[in-house]
Parts: structure tokens; sequence; C-alpha cells
């Protein structure tokens, strides 16, 4: 599903004519290796579905933003690895772990650059509305990144600030993309919302299926360090339920890891694996998912648009909850 459709052929198509400068090597090198990766390309796809929606005929125009998009997004992830730690991005090595931390930082500044760039070569009455919903989406992903780096440091930490972290630093990427595509469109505010309103709670669902594959995940298939987020002491859908119902035994257990790093604790993926089990955890995870799911579904059937027009949509949504990378 993510990487046969037409919408994933644009794409790909639009990425293989993409020319960086050769030099400096350091700069651009690292660019076209991250862009060269089997990335899913949801989040073009979505601001492509997002204008044939409403308006078939602009989906041409609609190329720009979805490859600022996907610029952003790999900009983000370039960033993300060395804040997280990563040592896997995709199946391959990291960009700072391939070359260094330097590289990354500018590779990815330069790279957000060249996301503006592409972004401005949208319609030209569209631009303006455009930058204003790409800005305050990049902006909440920064806030939502800083809050995850923030929990990292806490041992407590509420569903609903939770929730709220991963609304920011990764579902209104998912509304912001969708929504660009309405806007060039051309369609309502009104519908615009609700198109928005179902990436945000698809989004959400996405990043609690995020937060299980980085545990449960098969590393042939998964692309990334499998157990990353236990070793950063993440506070991911996992830990927050698990710190809700844990005994008090338990719970002292569970401090105790967080203060082990991984030369202390080799065992600190598996022993959190096994409180994950012992209380099911897992399953409220999913349940979770399935929650935000339903709301998305429901918000994508409140747009008055033929259904069949909704079908990628929904097929899209529905890889994406059962996906393994
Ligand atoms: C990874 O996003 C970052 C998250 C928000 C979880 P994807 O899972 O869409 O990554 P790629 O682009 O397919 O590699
Ligand atoms: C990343 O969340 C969100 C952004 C990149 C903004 P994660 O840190 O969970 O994403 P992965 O698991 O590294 O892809
Ligand atoms: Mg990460
Ligand atoms: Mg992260
Ligand atoms: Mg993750």
């Amino acid at each position: 599903m993510f990487n046969n459709s037409t919408y994933s052929q644009i794409i790909q198509d639009r990425l293989k004519q993409v020319d960086f400068p050769e030099q400096p090597d350091n700069l651009y090198d690292p660019l076209r290796y991250i862009l060269s990766l089997a990335g899913k390309r949801i989040r073009p796809q979505l601001v492509l579905m997002g204008a044939e929606l409403f308006e078939p005929r602009t989906m041409k125009d609609a190329i720009s933003a979805s490859l600022a998009v996907e610029y952003f997004h790999n900009f983000s992830l370039i960033h993300d690895d060395i804040m997280d730690n990563a040592p896997l991005r995709r199946g391959k090595p990291t960009v700072h772990q391939k070359w260094n931390d330097n590289v990354a930082i500018l590779s990815g500044d330069a790279l957000l650059v060249k996301a503006y760039e592409q972004l401005c070569l949208s319609p030209v009455e569209k631009i303006a509305p455009l930058l204003q919903v790409f800005n305050k989406t990049a902006l909440e992903v920064c806030e939502g990144q800083q809050l995850d780096m923030d929990f990292e440091e806490r041992s407590q930490v509420s569903e609903v600030e939770y929730i709220d972290m991963i609304r920011l630093k990764t579902s209104v990427l998912l509304g912001g993309a969708l929504q660009m595509g309405a806007i060039i469109a051309g369609t309502s505010l009104e519908n615009q919302q609700l198109l928005y309103d179902f990436g945000v709670n698809l989004g959400i669902a996405f990043q609690l299926q995020d937060d299980i594959l980085d545990v449960y995940g098969d590393p042939k298939t998964f692309g990334k360090q499998v157990g990353g987020d236990i070793l950063a002491n993440k506070k991911t859908i996992l830990f927050i339920k698990l710190k809700e119902l844990a005994s008090e035994e338990d719970k002292q257990l569970l401090t105790e890891l967080l203060t082990h790093d991984i030369d202390k604790e080799p065992q600190k993926v598996e022993k959190m694996k096994a409180l994950y089990a012992k209380y099911d955890i897992p399953s409220l995870a999913i349940y979770q998912k399935e929650k935000f799911t339903a709301v998305a579904y429901e918000k994508l059937e409140a747009i008055p648009c033929p259904k069949a027009s909704k079908q990628s949509l929904f097929n899209l949504a529905n890889a994406l909850m059962h996906r393994a990378q």
C-alpha cells in the first residue's frame, strides 16, 4: 500500500529528479542519503490526497508542497536521531552515526531551508496560506520534540500530557499535510478543519503504533533500533500505562530501571518487557490506538464528499495501523 500507489509513484519520481549541489559534499551527501532510503512517504501522500479529495485537477499543483513536507519530515528525523541517540533509520545507519553530529545538525538545517524553497514553488496565490499552516506546524513539532526530551528526565507524566506531546511532535504534521492539500484544492475552512482533525487523530494513533513497534517490532522489518525508547527512558504509552497499573513493588523496580543505563543494566529492555507483559500493557496500548483511529474515521466520514473519493485515505489509514515498519 505505501509504495505502490500512484501517489507514492509521483513522489518517488519527483524525489529522483532532486538535484542538490555536489559541494560541500558533507552538507549535501547526507541529504541525498536520507532521501534515498525507503521511507513510507506518508506525509507527502497526504498532501496529494488532501488536494485530490476536494479538487482532483489540483493534485499536480500540490506536488511541490508535498515534497516540502517530506523534506521537513526528513529534516526532523535527522535531528530527532541525534536527540534520541538512535543508531538506525530506515534500516541504515543514521546520519549522525554515518557522519557526525555537526554534519547532521547542519545538513538537517539545509534540508529545512530546502523545504521552504519547495513550498514557495506552489501556486503563488496559495503560498501565504500554505506558509501559515507550515510554520504553525513546524513550530508545534519543535514544541512536541522539546516536551519529549523534557519527559525523559521525569518519572511521572500523565496520559493527558503524553497525548498532547505526541499530538505536537507527530500528529500535527499529518494534519497539516492534509490541510495543505485542502488549501491547494481551494476548499472551505470547515472542510479544511475536518480533514485536519482526521489527520491529527490518525497521527496520534500512528505514534501509539510507533511506540508499540519500538518495543515489539521485528528487527528485520522495523528499520530502527528495537528497544530504543526504553533505553532512552522515553515516556511512551506503554510506560505510562505501566506506571498507572504497577503494584508498589513493581513501581519501585520501574523507578530503579530508569536510573540504569545500558552499561549498568544490559537487561534493561528485557526487564521492562517483562513488566509490560505482567500487566498486559500491549493490549491497553492497542486499545488506545484503536480509539483514536475510530475518531479519525468519524472525522473523515463527516467530510461532505462522495465516499468513493475518500477510499485512498481510508486505505492509507488502515495500512498505517497495521504497519510493521
Ligand atoms: C517516523 O515517521 C517518525 C514518527 C513520527 C514516528 P515514519 O514512520 O513515517 O518514518 P518514514 O518516513 O516512513 O521512515
Ligand atoms: C519522532 O518521534 C517525531 C519526530 C521526528 C518529530 P520518535 O522519536 O518516536 O520517532 P522515531 O521512532 O525515531 O522514528
Ligand atoms: Mg526518535
Ligand atoms: Mg524522538
Ligand atoms: Mg519512535
